[in-house]
C-alpha cells in the first residue's frame, strides 16, 4: 500500500495504517497469536492498553451500534470471579477420575490467578432490547475480541479468552443486568510461555459451495 493512496480507505485517517507492512504485519499475527496461559508479572502499560482497547473498538458492528464496553477487573472481582472459577471446576471437570492429576493441577493453577496475567477483563454488551440485538451484540463483541487479542498480539502481548462467564455465578461478580451478553472474560499480560501452534483443519476441507 502506498501511502496516501485514497484507494485505501485509512489513508484519510493520518497516522492511521498505510505503511507497506500493514497487511504482512497482520498477518503475521493472525498467524502466531497463540492462547496464552502463563504470563509475566510485568504490567501493561495504560498507553498499551488503551491502544489495544481502542483496536476493540474498530471492529464492525451492525449499524455501528458499537455494543461492547471493556470492563476491566480490579482485585476484588477479579478474587471473587477466581473463587467462583475454581468452585465450578471441582465440581465438575475436576472430578473425573481418567484426568491425570498434573492436568488437574494445571487447571487449579491457571483458575487461581489466570496465569498470572496482569490484566483481567471483560467484554460485556449493551443491554439487548430486540432479537437482533441478542443476535448481533455477542457477535460484534467478539470481533472486538479479536481485534483486542490481534492488536495485543502485535504490541508482544499475550491473551487467552476465557467463556468463563456461562457460569451465572461468575456473571453475578460482573454486575451486569440480565439482558447483557459477555461475549468473554480475557486475561492479558506478556507471555511467559508460548505455547506451539494447535494443528488447524485445512482450509479446503472447510469450504462448502451451494448451487
Ligand atoms: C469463544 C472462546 C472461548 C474460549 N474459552 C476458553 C476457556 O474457557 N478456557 C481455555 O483454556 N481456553 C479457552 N479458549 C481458547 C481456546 O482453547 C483456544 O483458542 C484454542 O484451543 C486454539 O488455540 P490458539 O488460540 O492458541 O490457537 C476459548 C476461545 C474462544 C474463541
Amino acid at each position: 500500500m502506498i501511502p496516501g493512496d485514497l484507494s485505501c480507505s485509512c489513508a484519510v485517517v493520518p497516522g492511521y495504517g498505510c505503511k507497506e507492512n500493514d497487511f504482512v504485519e497482520l498477518h503475521t499475527a493472525i498467524r502466531e497469536r497463540r492462547s496464552i496461559r502463563h504470563f509475566k508479572p510485568d504490567p501493561i502499560s495504560d498507553e498499551t492498553l488503551a491502544a489495544i482497547f481502542e483496536a476493540g473498538t474498530w471492529a464492525p458492528s451492525h449499524g455501528n451500534r458499537q455494543p461492547w464496553e471493556f470492563v476491566i477487573l480490579g482485585p476484588k472481582t477479579r478474587a471473587d470471579v477466581a473463587a467462583r472459577y475454581l468452585a465450578a471446576l471441582e465440581a465438575g471437570s475436576l472430578k473425573k477420575p481418567d484426568l491425570p492429576e498434573a492436568r488437574k493441577a494445571a487447571i487449579r493453577a491457571f483458575a487461581t490467578d489466570f496465569g498470572g496475567a496482569p490484566v483481567l477483563l471483560a467484554v460485556v454488551g449493551q443491554a439487548a432490547t430486540s432479537d437482533l440485538d441478542r443476535y448481533d451484540f455477542p457477535l460484534a463483541c467478539a470481533a472486538a475480541i479479536q481485534n483486542i487479542l490481534l492488536a495485543a498480539w502485535a504490541r508482544h502481548v499475550g491473551g487467552i479468552w476465557l467463556s468463563l462467564a456461562v457460569n451465572p455465578a461468575i456473571r453475578e461478580c460482573l454486575e451486569i443486568g440480565p439482558d447483557q451478553c459477555v461475549a468473554g472474560i480475557v486475561a492479558m499480560g506478556i507471555p511467559e510461555v508460548v505455547p506451539e501452534p494447535k494443528p488447524r483443519i485445512a482450509v479446503a476441507a472447510k469450504i462448502r459451495r451451494l448451487s
